[in-house]
């Protein structure tokens, strides 16, 4: 699949690594080329402004900071029937607390910014550094979670999310983010608030 990701810090350099290494084709952007061309070299990613990398792949993830995606919808041009894949949390300056959520969640407001666009939450409960190694842990595999209204967008957010090995919960319509960006948050606190450290991630279990 081909995959434009903004952003390439922590989220996009590991999104990059490992989708790329699932075959996927990836096309890095964000404000800054030459730090995306960084990345993008070590990992056979190619690199295009944020309105071309809107134009060339079907599929897009948002690997910014919540408050910055708005600067990437304006420059990205028209994002009609795109799926808008959004790990974001909407997160305090300290990271263990949620600037909006229970009425509202980052994903709906980036649907409000995007009406004609398919958002779904995906990603945001792993840390980068599961991503950045991988799904598996031991003889078990991190939940993908993912919420969203679109239901072929969400199959194919569950596809890449299979491709990498995550096992897939699908968490139902996109104001279901109003859940997984605590449960992140929750995640965050255990990780670093309680210093559990950072390969750890939530899981559904079924029996
Ligand atoms: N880190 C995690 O473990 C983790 C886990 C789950 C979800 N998330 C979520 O994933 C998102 C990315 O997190 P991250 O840890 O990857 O952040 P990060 O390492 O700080 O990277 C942020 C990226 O956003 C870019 N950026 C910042 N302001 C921008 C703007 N105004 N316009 C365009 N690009 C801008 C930065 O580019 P410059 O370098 O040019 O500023 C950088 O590429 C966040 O929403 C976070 O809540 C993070």
């Amino acid at each position: 699949m081909k995959i434009s990701i903004f952003g390439y810090g922590n989220i996009g350099s590991a999104l990059t690594k490992q989708l790329t290494r699932a075959g996927h084709e990836v096309v890095l952007s964000g404000r800054d080329l030459e730090k995306a061309g960084a990345v993008a070299s070590q990992y056979g990613a190619t690199v295009l402004s944020i309105a071309e990398a809107a134009k060339a792949s079907d599929v897009l993830v948002l690997a910014v900071h919540f408050d910055a995606v708005k600067d990437i919808v304006a420059a990205a041009g028209d994002l009609s029937g795109k799926v808008l894949i959004d790990p974001t949390n909407p997160l305090t300056a300290d990271y263990m607390g949620l600037t909006l959520g229970y009425s509202t969640s980052a994903s709906e407001e980036i649907a409000k910014l995007v009406p004609n666009a398919n958002v779904v939450k995906a990603f945001n409960t792993l840390f980068a550094q599961v991503i950045d190694q991988g799904a598996e842990f031991g003889n078990a595999q991190a939940s993908g979670f993912i919420a969203g209204d679109d239901a072929a967008a969400k199959q194919t957010v569950g596809t890449v999310l299979t491709s990498l090995g995550y096992s897939v919960v699908d968490a139902g319509g996109l104001v279901n983010a109003r859940y997984l960006e605590p449960l992140a948050g929750l995640n965050i606190y255990l990780g670093y608030g309680a210093g559990r450290g950072t390969q750890i991630a939530p899981t559904w279990l079924a029996r």
